[in-house]
């Protein structure tokens, strides 16, 4: 008897292939009446496979007694509750090192688009505007400040990406790194200050939430931009907009949001503002190196083997 498991979200056809292989599998985004859905085979499921983004909640966990294994496709815990999952004896696992390239280059080509107005030439030339002459300056990069929230992987990733540019690193984490050459600033709002750009790299959940408020922003300034590539919940995104909206903020490049799919309508015309639809992560070559690790947790659980990456 193959193990029941719960797909979440979509994952590539090669990859779900290979679920189908292992797992009697059942798809939740396929569902057109959810709790029906859950009612009936929650009891059997003993494995969920879910995004960072999506996790599970304590709801769908409540309604899966069997349930033995998380397997996030992704490296956020912010949307399962791990200490549920530690005293229920869950195993927890996420896709750590894999993605950390990606994330951080698309961190930098934020940066990159948000500053250089790339979006907004691209826009200018595929109207036909420029035999009329030519957009609004830009603004410079290189040789610049940066400020970097969260030095984990990512975090450090970015940095390394950012030196290339000559720019000057600080960066604010609950602790000092000791392996790092980079000017730790504890205070956000400071780092922010003393920052032409500030690049959002930490964790989610209940310890950042709103974190880049309102007075980090106007740290920031009004020739400052803001990066975000880890979770939306981190900004006050009302702030964000307010302070966009005000010019008290120059810019942002933004993948996350605070209610994805929704991103704030105001944020949609705003030609210093950079959006994506949540693709830090999202290359073949990546996704393909998560799936690896997803299929891999579960498969060395069911084996009775440690998982290979797991959190809890
Ligand atoms: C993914 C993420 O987009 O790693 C995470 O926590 O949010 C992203 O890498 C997501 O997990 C895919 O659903």
């Amino acid at each position: 008897m193959k193990p029941e498991i719960l797909l979440i979200e979509p994952m590539m056809p090669d990859v779900e292939a290979q679920l189908d292989a292992a797992y009697q599998v059942h798809r939740l985004f396929q569902a057109s009446n959810r709790a029906a859905f859950v009612a009936d085979i929650g009891p059997r499921v003993r494995a969920i496979v879910t995004g960072g983004r999506t996790g599970a909640s304590n709801d769908l966990l409540d309604a899966m007694p069997e349930l033995q294994i998380i397997a996030i496709n992704g490296i956020g815990t912010d949307a399962v509750d791990l200490e549920r999952a530690r005293a229920r004896g869950i195993r927890v696992t996420t896709t750590p090192d894999v993605l950390t390239d990606d994330v951080a280059d698309l961190a930098i080509g934020l940066l990159l688009a948000a500053a250089r107005r790339i979006c907004v030439g691209d826009r200018f030339v595929r109207a036909g505007c420029w035999p009329s002459g030519g957009p609004p300056l830009a603004t410079k990069v290189s040789g610049k400040r940066l400020g970097i929230l969260g030095l984990g992987r990512v975090g450090r990733a970015i940095a390394r990406r950012a030196e290339g540019f000559g720019l000057a690193i600080a960066y604010c984490d609950p602790n000092r790194i000791a392996d790092v050459a980079y000017r730790y600033q504890p205070e956000l709002k400071s780092l922010a200050s003393e920052s032409d750009f500030l690049v959002v790299a930490a964790a989610g959940g209940a310890g950042s939430r709103g974190v880049v408020n309102r007075a980090v922003l106007d740290a920031l300034g009004p020739s400052g931009i803001l990066i975000n590539v880890a979770r939306g919940s981190i900004v006050d995104e009302p702030a964000l907009v307010a302070a966009l909206q005000e010019k008290r903020l120059g810019g942002a490049g933004i993948d996350v949001f605070a209610h994805e799919p929704d991103v704030p309508q105001a944020l949609w015309g705003m030609d210093n503002v950079v959006l994506q639809p949540h693709q830090a992560s999202a290359t073949v070559e990546t996704r393909h190196a998560m799936a690896d690790l997803v299929l891999g947790n579960l498969a060395a659980h069911f084996a009775g083997r440690e998982p290979l990456t797991a959190v809890v």
